[in-house]
């Protein structure tokens, strides 16, 4: 089945064309139409901005993917969870194309695409039942896919999102947004044992997180060692030269260790789920899912500890927000028919992927 999928609910404006089966996913074209030079000045996503950016991008990268390409046989769009502003935008252009080309469309959730990101990397579907880890600057939940397609959420984040906490720990150091790749950048040339951040609720039986206590402790210990250095343009810092003064801690020493703190309460509750609810499969994937010491962690951990549990990472390019996840997991409803009238759908910023009990 060939299935357009549009993306359009943060600051990525994106669209593939994807064909797959049960047995076989090939990418035909894609193209992701980034705003975050536009959002970096202000440290964040403007949701305005955001909104006017899609409606700028949207139809030439539209144009652009289609051409010389076969019409879809279904289109998919993100319609929630994420800004109301650019769901609208991508929404809007799926039911103008839905009613145009007498296509069906399929309502898509952006955590729905998150989780089958990884079916890019594998080249089509994963075993359930699988165990999804989204972390992502919005998201930080632990997911169950039952092999009927059911999400069930059995842990999430009590504040922040872990995305959320790189970002915001970046943000004290001088990094421009989004500052997660960049803390995990100069994390490579760090210790992670030269300060002891706390890992919270990871002795606890809960798998939920919570992750505004580790970014506080950060803030303080920066406090405490390095009130000039907060004022530094971390950019500027040589590899290799301590930014953080006095004390023998560098910069890179500083970001191992966080994010080491942040990958270890990641990885354990993971473990901790898997081992209570023995999936075939365990996911990992959103934005966060990008970073290498958490890709790598958690291979290993599975590797060692559930060895007959098969661990699936996207392919970095897919562990960002893109169309063709959403593709992905567009086509996995069209299969079952589950398809949204162009006159009644909607976006909804608010959506849930699981029952709230
Ligand atoms: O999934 P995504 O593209 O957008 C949301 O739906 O939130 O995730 C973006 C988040 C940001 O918080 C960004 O800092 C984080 O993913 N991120 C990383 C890395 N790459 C992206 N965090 C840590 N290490 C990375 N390498
Ligand atoms: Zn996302």
């Amino acid at each position: 089945m060939i299935v357009l999928g549009i993306e359009s609910s943060c600051d990525d404006t994106s669209v593939a064309l994807i064909d797959m089966s049960d047995t076989h996913l090939t990418i035909l074209a894609e193209k992701t139409a980034s705003q975050i030079e536009v959002h970096k000045k202000y440290g964040g996503v403007v949701p305005e901005i955001a909104g006017r950016k899609h409606a700028e991008y949207i139809m030439p990268v539209v144009e652009e993917v289609l051409n010389g390409q076969p019409t879809p046989e279904a289109i998919a769009v993100t319609s929630g969870p994420g800004l109301i502003t650019g769901l609208l935008v991508g929404v809007e252009v799926a039911k103008t194309l839905s009613y145009l080309w007498d296509v069906p469309l399929v309502s898509v959730n952006h955590l729905e695409g998150h989780i089958r990101s990884v079916e890019i990397a594998a080249n089509g579907p994963i075993q359930t039942p699988a165990l999804c880890l989204i972390a992502s600057g919005g998201h930080t939940e632990l997911i169950l896919l039952s092999n009927e397609g059911d999400y069930t959420c059995i842990g999430k984040t009590r504040d922040d999102a872990a995305g959320e906490a790189f970002d915001k720990v970046a943000k004290l150091l001088g990094f421009e947004y989004p500052g997660g790749p960049k803390i995990s950048k100069f994390a490579a040339e760090g210790s992670p044992h030269a300060i002891h951040f706390p890992r919270p609720m990871m002795d606890t039986d809960t798998v939920d997180f919570s992750f505004s206590g580790l970014k506080t402790a950060a803030l303080y210990w920066l406090q405490d060692h390095t009130l000039s250095a907060m004022k530094l343009d971390a950019h500027t810092l040589p590899v290799g030269v301590s930014g953080i003064s006095p004390g023998p801690a560098t910069i890179h020493d500083f970001c191992a260790s966080f994010e080491q703190a942040i990958v270890d309460v990641l990885v354990a509750k993971t473990i901790f789920a898997a081992k209570t609810h023995t999936p075939a499969s365990i996911i990992l994937s959103g934005g966060v899912s990008a970073n290498n010491k958490l890709r790598d962690t958690l291979e290993q951990h599975v590797a060692r500890e559930l060895p007959r549990t098969t661990c699936f990472v996207p392919n970095p390019k897919y562990s960002m927000d893109n169309a063709a996840m959403i593709a992905v997991a567009g086509y996995y409803k069209a299969r079952q028919g589950a398809y949204t009238n162009w006159q009644s759908i909607e976006a909804n910023p608010n959506w849930k992927l699981y029952p709230i009990i």
